[in-house]
């Protein structure tokens, strides 16, 4: 038998070493074990393995989305979780393509557990509120936190670059993570029942300071997130090659923006703080794109709920357009912005981004099946022409495109942005009269119907 001891409950680097030593020695799955170091009174230092095992020789291949999917689900607080991994990596060592059978029980929970894992970490990233501690001298702003799972390392990075200028401390007792405005650390859990609230905060904080701030704990384990991992990348990098889009059935909207929540097609979900997915009746028959969710509509996870979107329900109101009836997306659906001291910059983004998230506008489309699509902006008319689209050449009349009609016009930021008058003025009548189009073939199709 072969009981394998693991450094942490997140210890990838330790089981993935570990389980290629067993399988290289062809040890089954059923002659392992698999615990975290310091779970269990009567628990040896390090792992022990009967027969001895040899030194692993030789290689093997595993897909790299089962990679990507091992380092997510072994952050599920399930204790079966390295055994099922190991399972998996056993039949996968032996049947490559075992991943695509997806009602194969493992193949099915390791999904599953990934799935648990994002949201978990999603709701990390929503639910967190600081408060500032120690005003008088130096100010930390710190945050208990309860995770179901094991995701405090995965979801520091994002706190590190939204609250890049603050330091701050997350206490779970799992582990605690902080950030001096360099790098973020981990320390051990601190041990405390239920959710300290107010002043009890503080009372913990001021408790634990010393222990936590020791800098031999400090040393003791960097998060494998650490500064680099945290920096916003340019714009031009780690956006994964959009898979393909093959638009399978039309899916209901609901399970659409379910999906969309755990969007990884490109690197933009690691700063945002949540997918901002379309909205509006599945019956709609106008469908408005614009370019991305800004800074409000990250936060609020809706789209055009800020100042475009004022300005958006200012003159879709002006052309006879109910909103509550026309389903309102974005190309992009993550918020994609560079951190200048409190504010997040809009970034526009770039083409491997709009053509990574054009899936779910396409799928949106087949589930919606609108008479037509409004495409505001440069950004929305690349998306829904799926090539650069120039705006003043094809605005303000309707185009067939491939059993719907589109129409072009300008984004509603655009005319906030002009700084004359006048010329505000007149683009903002210019840009009502586009939507005007758009409400006369409404009328037309409900006369059509009656
Ligand atoms: N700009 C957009 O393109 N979309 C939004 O949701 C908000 C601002």
């Amino acid at each position: 038998m072969h009981h394998i001891i693991l450094g942490s409950e997140t210890d990838f680097d330790g089981w993935r070493s570990a389980a290629r030593t067993l399988v290289l020695n062809d040890v089954t799955p059923a002659d392992v074990t698999w615990t975290v170091r310091g779970h269990g009174p009567d628990q040896p230092e390090t792992s022990t393995a009967e027969p001895p095992l040899e030194p692993p020789h030789g290689t093997f291949n595993v897909p790299a989305k089962f990679v990507e999917l091992a380092k997510t689900a072994i952050l599920h607080r399930d204790a079966e979780r390295f055994a099922l991994l190991y399972r998996l990596l056993w039949r996968l060592h032996r049947d490559h393509d075992l991943l695509d059978v997806a009602d194969d029980p493992d193949v099915a929970r390791i999904h599953a557990m990934a799935k648990a894992v994002h949201h978990e970490a999603q709701r990390m990233r929503t639910s967190i509120r600081f408060r500032e501690i120690g005003r008088e001298h130096t100010s930390h702003f710190v945050a208990w936190f309860e995770p179901q799972h094991h995701v405090v390392e995965l979801a520091a990075p994002f706190f590190a670059s939204r609250f890049a200028d603050m330091p701050w401390s997350i206490l779970t007792s799992d582990v605690c993570a902080h950030w001096d405005g360099h790098a973020v650390s981990i320390t051990p859990g601190i041990s405390e029942a239920g959710m300290p609230a107010g002043h009890r905060l503080e009372e913990i904080w001021q408790r634990h300071y010393a222990v936590i701030f020791n800098p031999a704990r400090l040393a003791a384990k960097q998060s494998r997130n650490s500064p680099e991992a945290s920096t916003i990348k340019p714009a031009s990098e780690s956006v994964t090659p959009p898979e393909p889009t093959m638009i399978r059935h039309a899916d209901r909207l609901s399970a659409l923006r379910d999906e969309a929540a755990d969007c990884r097609a490109c690197h933009l979900y690691e700063h945002a703080t949540q997918t901002v997915f379309g909205e509006g009746p599945q019956s709609a028959q106008v469908m408005l794109v614009g370019e991305q969710p800004g800074d409000k509509e990250d936060l609020a996870g809706k789209p055009f709920v800020g100042p475009a979107g004022q300005m958006l329900d200012r003159a879709l109101e002006e052309a006879g357009i109910d909103r509550k009836k026309v389903y309102v997306t974005n190309a992009v659906k993550h918020f994609k912005f560079v951190p200048r001291g409190k504010i997040r910059l809009h970034q526009k983004p770039n083409t491997p981004e709009i053509k990574a998230c054009r899936q779910w506008y396409e799928r949106e489309l087949a589930s919606i099946k609108p008479d037509l699509v409004v495409a505001m902006g440069a950004t929305a008319a690349q998306c829904v022409f799926n090539r650069l689209t120039p705006i003043n050449k094809n605005r303000g009349r309707l185009i067939d495109l491939e059993g719907v009609k589109a129409l072009v016009t300008v984004h509603p930021s655009y005319l906030l942005r002009l700084p004359d008058e006048d010329a505000k003025a007149r683009e903002y009548q210019r840009f009502v009269e586009d939507l005007k189009i758009a409400a006369e073939l409404l009328r037309k199709r409900a006369r059509a119907a009656a």
